[in-house]
């Protein structure tokens, strides 16, 4: 199975992201039903091992937080942009989610980056230098901020090869641990 630990958007910041979409030359812009943040990439695990992994991502406890997706760029950079991407507004809480998800996924013997966690939500992928379309993009967006969304779960998702691109199916939910009430 070919898996991956996300964050879901709610269905109208997803519709609104996907509304963003323009003509930029090279880009392979993700469909708007499955824009999402990815918090760990697991690739190919055997059903074995899923098992395990269910058991150490429904030991992970980080309270429920607020997400704002705001900012906007390119990885690795704008001279050889290869993901565009939306951020999101700084969220220790979120830090510290991915770096249980990712601990988790390490201890079932699955391989993480050594590269730090960088929160993003990615639009496109791009396959060509930039272009005038992307600058305009870019510069069109750099302010773009939406209203916070609160995040109560994480998921575990089969991403499905299909000859019409990848399909994500939810395997399992986690909750985050719900705030005291006041
Ligand atoms: P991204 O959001 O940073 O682009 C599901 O395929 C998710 O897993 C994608 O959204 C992508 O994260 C990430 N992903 C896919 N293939 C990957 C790979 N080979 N290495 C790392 N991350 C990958």
């Amino acid at each position: 199975m070919r898996l991956f630990i996300a964050i879901e958007i709610p269905d109208n910041l997803k519709a609104a992201l996907g509304g963003l979409r323009v003509d930029i030359p090279g880009a392979r812009w993700v469909p708007a039903d499955q824009i999402h943040l990815t918090m760990a990439f697991l690739g190919d695990v055997e059903e074995t091992v899923v098992e395990k992994l269910n058991g150490a991502l429904s030991r992970i406890h980080v309270p429920e937080f607020k997400l704002c997706l705001c900012g906007i760029g390119c990885f690795p950079g704008r001279q050889r942009p290869r993901v565009l991407w939306i951020g999101v507004e700084p969220q220790p809480h979120l830090d510290e989610l991915a770096a249980r998800v990712r601990t988790a996924v390490v201890a079932c013997g699955i391989p993480q980056e050594e590269r730090p966690f960088s929160a993003h939500i990615t639009l496109a992928r791009l396959k060509l230098s930039s272009s005038e379309q992307l600058e305009a993009f870019l510069e069109r967006y750099k302010n773009i901020k939406y209203p916070a969304f609160m995040v109560e779960k994480f998921i575990l998702y089969q991403s499905k090869l299909t000859q019409q691109g990848a399909v994500h199916i939810l395997t399992k939910d986690f909750q985050l641990t719900a705030a005291e009430a006041k």
